[in-house]
């Protein structure tokens, strides 16, 4: 499954607002085009949307190479552009820095050849990503019981990486091992990634996933199918609070609540040493219409109020700990973040 693929001149996107009932690829020449299939969730995910924005970065400066512009230029106006789509996925902004510092340490040679090691540079964060999410499933895996049942929230799988995943994943990875895997599927509304796009990922490999409404998750939890909880991140602070899908936080209380470990896989690109905690953290509003209506028909009074976060910030001391590509990090976060990722 590729959810974002580089032809050589330009960039492909699985619409994965079709999904599951269309499988179809929309090709971009333009970065404003890629800016807006981010924020329309064309791609979505926290890896995925970082490496789209990267390839935005190329069509910027293949255009002002045609149109015989300064490709510095282009690249400066895109990653404003790109970085101006959704606030919360820090791996977005990690993807343009790396782009932007790729253009500068370019700028000296010809155009064309500037491209060309532009592109390479995408391709490297796309390559990375699969290689990380491989990783974070071989340690993942080891916490995951012989016999398990696993709920997991959106999607973190295939879709919203470079493929492979990073919750999803782990569970792929538990799977190839032999584990005797069981998986719980939010919904996840109010977009429904999780009935879209994680049941439809697991079930085309033959994972066995049962999905559910997010108020189910209680109940499945008290009746003792859930083994363990599995999410993916959108940015991890440096005390490990850890911004994910609206939903996130309340399945965290509800895992203490009974017991269930929980925890977050998600690779370095994710985290933000630069914000202390989660209250730092941008939380992205999105619009009333996609609460007030389901599947295009309206559900609410016209006018009604409506508060569409689409993130919540889950606090570390909820999470029995975070599995990343160099390894597990448990408690206390703030230390071992720091020195799992050198600093
Ligand atoms: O709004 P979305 O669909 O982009 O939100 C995605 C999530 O919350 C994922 O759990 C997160 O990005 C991790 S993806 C590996």
């Amino acid at each position: 499954m590729e959810p974002v693929r580089w032809t050589g001149k330009t960039l492909q996107l699985l619409d994965q607002t079709r999904l599951p009932l269309q499988e179809e690829y929309v090709e971009y020449r333009h970065y404003e085009e890629v800016a807006h299939a981010i924020r329309t969730m064309v791609v979505r995910g926290a890896p995925a949307i970082g490496a789209a924005a990267a390839f935005g970065v190329v069509l910027a400066a293949q255009t002002a190479v045609a149109a015989g512009r300064e490709v510095k230029e282009e690249v400066t106006k895109a990653v404003e552009v790109l970085a101006a789509t959704r606030p919360t996925a820090v791996n977005l902004f990690w993807a343009l820095n790396r782009m932007k510092r790729k253009a500068e340490e370019v700028s000296h040679l010809p155009a064309e050849e500037a491209v060309r090691l532009l592109a390479a540079e995408a391709e490297a964060i796309l390559q990375e990503d699969l290689a990380n999410n491989r990783a974070m499933g071989r340690y993942g895996a080891e916490l995951v019981p012989e016999k398990a049942g696993i709920l997991t929230h959106c999607n973190a799988g295939a879709l919203a990486t470079a493929g492979y995943g990073t919750a999803l994943g782990v569970i792929r990875a538990a799977k190839e091992m032999g584990k005797d895997i069981h998986v719980f599927a939010d919904e996840t509304r109010p977009l429904l990634q999780g009935a879209r796009l994680t049941a439809w990922e697991l079930q085309r490999e033959g994972i066995p996933v049962t999905l559910i409404t997010d108020n189910t998750a209680a109940f499945v939890m008290q009746k003792g199918w859930v083994d363990l909880v599995l999410v993916g991140a959108d940015r991890i602070a440096a005390n490990g609070d850890t911004a994910n899908k609206i939903g996130t936080y309340g399945l965290a209380v509800l895992a203490r609540h009974h017991g269930i470990p929980f925890y977050v896989a998600a690779p370095f690109s994710t985290f933000d040493l630069s914000l202390k905690n989660g209250a730092e953290i941008p939380i992205e509003e999105r619009s009333p219409e996609e609460v007030t209506a389901f599947g295009g028909r309206p559900v609410a009074p016209p006018g009604v109020k409506v508060f569409n976060p689409a993130f919540d910030v889950t606090p570390a001391e909820l999470i029995t700990a975070i599995i990343t590509e160099r390894g597990v990090i448990y408690p206390p976060f703030t230390e071992n973040i720091a020195r799992m990722m050198g600093n």
